[in-house]
């Protein structure tokens, strides 16, 4: 028998396998700025309606769900807390990507901020709130990633059918 343990799919790996998808996505952007394409315009409008909706429907998951349970298995807080102040701030940066008219340099450069931000926080969740949530007692996160699995996928066709 091996003996080797292999971690269990849960909540925490569930919400990293959404930070390395948008992360894809904020690397292609970042490829088109480099390209004097007729289409690149286009195709960076795309990318960011993508990474928008993305990152929209992944801080929901985590404030409906995960940050409340984490909350409530912690005695520290704070991490929390500040996680919360930077979904507020990220979301700011959101609204104003989708109401920009113009796919000019100042697009560029919010796309680009947000991706600098969300790096930062994808950090902070990944090497320490992450962490301490394995270590918690009495959190469920095996039970939980199904629970975000369902409500990623309403979220996802409540807003595709928005956008029909
Ligand atoms: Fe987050
Ligand atoms: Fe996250």
């Amino acid at each position: 028998m091996p003996t080797t343990k292999r971690a269990e799919p849960d909540a925490c790996s569930l919400l990293d396998a959404d930070h390395r998808q948008v992360k894809k996505l904020f690397k292609a952007y970042e490829d088109l700025t480099k390209s004097k394409a007729a289409s690149a315009s286009q195709r960076k409008r795309e990318l960011a309606k993508e990474i928008c909706a993305e990152l929209t429907v992944h801080a929901r998951i985590e404030e409906e769900i995960f940050y409340p349970a984490v909350r409530g298995a912690l005695k520290e807080t704070d991490l929390l807390d500040e996680a919360e102040v930077e979904h507020a701030t990220a979301k700011d940066l959101i609204a104003q990507i989708q109401d920009a008219t113009e796919v000019d340099d100042m697009f560029d450069a919010k796309v680009t901020v947000l991706g600098e931000y969300i790096d930062h926080h994808v950090k902070e969740e990944r090497n320490e709130m992450f962490v301490k949530a394995r270590a918690a007692r009495g959190l469920d996160l095996v039970g939980m990633r199904e629970e975000l699995a369902a409500r990623k996928e309403e979220l996802m066709a409540e807003l595709s059918s928005a956008i029909a």
